[in-house]
């Protein structure tokens, strides 16, 4: 039987396709190189497989609907309560969620981002409006937000894709001015683990239209096990939790969250690595012709040819030829042809990411 793997005209293209594209290439998963998806290069935390293996015995039954010891142990974590926790499957059905549940009248979303945030409005019927940050602010927010007339805004700290943290007090007037105008904000830090001081949590009592939404996927490495949580004031979680749907978090996907959270050391190493490989990548780029990385704080670089003669396209297919898989960032609002994205992976493999690019470039 042949099987059409496209699965809906409208649904956004993402890095981390690599199923897809090893059919499509007839080759194993294996053999790329994929740095596409912005994933731990030191994999998943250890502890995960013992986890896992005594978990098993419970799949016989349904889930904890409510997740409760995952939730304990994340309010341990975070210095929050239970009640402040809500927990999905990954956190792009925590995204669909806010919008459906919230039901703006109006959203508004800083872009460039992740594509997800406007498929899952839209498919909630909530016109939106973009704002749009430039170049010279390195695509992150550098101004007072006006969310022009919206009630549900949208922003990510770090930014996605340019990795550039946002000035913490520009982001703690942005969250106290939207909250005093009765304004919900989802503020995704899906990578901020990578940079935890950074994390607007530790303000989250004092807002109570805030949402901070995060991700096992990214610092955890297990984007194909889904599980993220909703960080906010009890009754928003408990509005949420209303309307979700029960038991999208499964025994195992729990069990090895409350494992990632015990393995301070992967936490501490992954933090190390990613800064050290991260700045190996950044001078290796820069050394290459008509390359710009911006400066990201995490597990990914947003990088502009800034030569004429390549787009992020025409790079991606030559680097494919070499089995390494890029992430063309052109499709992204407010960006180009001329963008695209890599994740910082081991020092192995990010020479050999350099070293296709000289190949391709010089
Ligand atoms: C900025 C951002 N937020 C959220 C997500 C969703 O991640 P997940 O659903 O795997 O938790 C992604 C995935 O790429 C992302 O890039």
């Amino acid at each position: 039987m042949n099987i059409n793997h496209t699965i809906t005209a409208t649904t956004p293209p993402h890095g981390g396709d690599v199923y897809h594209l090893a059919r499509t290439l007839g080759l194993d998963l294996a053999d790329l190189l994929d740095f596409s998806a912005n994933i731990n290069p030191l994999g998943f935390p250890p502890g995960i497989a013992g986890a896992i293996h005594q978990a098993l015995s419970e799949i016989v039954h349904y889930p904890d609907r409510r997740c409760l010891e995952l939730r304990r142990d994340l309010a341990a974590y975070h210095h929050l309560t239970p009640e402040q926790i809500l927990l999905g499957n990954g956190s792009t059905e925590l995204i669909y969620l806010v919008a459906r549940a919230l039901s703006p009248r109006q959203a508004l979303i800083v872009a460039p981002a992740f594509s997800e945030y406007e498929h899952a409005l839209k498919v909630a019927q909530v016109p939106v409006a973009f704002q749009i940050t430039s170049e010279g602010q390195n695509y992150t927010l550098a101004e007072p937000l006006d969310p022009k007339g919206a009630d549900l805004v949208f922003l990510a700290n770090p930014a996605s894709p340019s990795g550039v943290l946002l000035a913490p007090e520009l982001l703690l007037a942005v969250a106290a001015a939207l909250d005093a105008a009765g304004v919900y904000l989802l503020l995704d830090e899906a990578f901020i683990d990578f940079v935890e001081q950074a994390s607007l949590k530790t303000h989250l009592a004092r807002f109570p239209h805030l949402l901070i939404l995060r991700s096992f996927t990214k610092f955890y490495g297990i984007p194909g096990m889904r599980l993220g949580c909703l960080l906010a004031a009890p009754d928003l979680i408990a509005r949420l939790a209303a309307v979700q749907e029960p038991w999208s978090v499964s025994t195992l996907a729990q069990a090895m969250g409350r494992a990632c959270l015990q393995d301070l050391d992967y936490m501490a190493r992954s933090r190390v690595l990613v800064s050290q490989e991260r700045d190996y990548l950044l001078a290796g780029l820069k050394s290459l012709p008509g390359l710009r990385p911006f400066p990201s704080a995490v597990n990914y670089l947003l990088v502009k040819i800034t030569r004429p003669d390549w787009t992020a396209a025409s790079l991606q297919k030559a680097l494919l030829a070499r089995k390494v898989v890029i992430r063309d960032a052109g499709n992204f609002r407010g960006l180009d042809e001329r963008f695209f994205r890599i994740a910082v992976r081991r020092h192995e493999e990010n020479k050999q990411l350099l070293e296709a690019l000289r190949h391709s470039l010089t």
